[in-house]
């Protein structure tokens, strides 16, 4: 494998733990604020971040190239409401996404069609997390500031349940 994909895609496998410990971390701001539905939809979000992060060790792993695993960074982010948590989980998919896009250029740079294809289905996941963040900042300006209606919104967002990814390798 071409130096600089390997090293990118072992270093998404530390980025992808740190969405995982990021989401744990906004899911833990839900639950001391009483919103246990927003503290179950972040609770699931870091069980698939961590699912990302198996995938790209377990592709390394298959592909015969070694895996090494650095500090996870500490999240060290303060929110002054709930909406910033929300706005910092769609700025952060942003952020993810660029990283899949230079992993991928990398890889389309030095014809590794493997990688490409590996690649694919997290281009895709990429688009329905940037989705799903949107969908809940605009949720919850239209229904944040009522207390009934966001009452409702955390019971909608208890409803969240985990699925494995559809990407076995
Ligand atoms: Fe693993 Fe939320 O991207």
């Amino acid at each position: 494998m071409d130096k600089k994909v390997h090293e990118l895609l072992n270093a998404q496998i530390n980025k992808e733990l740190y969405s995982a410990y990021l989401y744990l971390d906004f899911s833990n701001y839900f639950k001391a604020a009483g919103l246990d539905g927003f503290a179950n939809w972040y609770m699931i979000q870091a069980q698939e971040e961590r699912d990302h992060a198996m995938l790209f060790y377990t592709y390394l792993q298959n592909e015969n190239v070694t895996v090494t695993l650095e500090a996870v960074a500490k999240p060290d982010k303060v929110f002054n409401s709930h909406m910033d948590v929300l706005l910092a989980g769609l700025e952060h998919e942003k952020y993810v996404t660029s990283l899949i896009n230079d992993i991928y250029g990398a890889a389309y740079d030095v014809r590794d069609f493997r990688t490409m294809q590996f690649l694919d289905w997290f281009v895709k996941e990429q688009g329905e997390e940037e989705t799903n963040a949107n969908d809940l900042i605009s949720k919850m300006e239209l229904f944040g500031s009522d207390p009934k209606s966001l009452y409702m919104l955390n019971q909608e967002l208890a409803g969240r349940v985990y699925s494995a990814p559809s990407l076995v390798l």
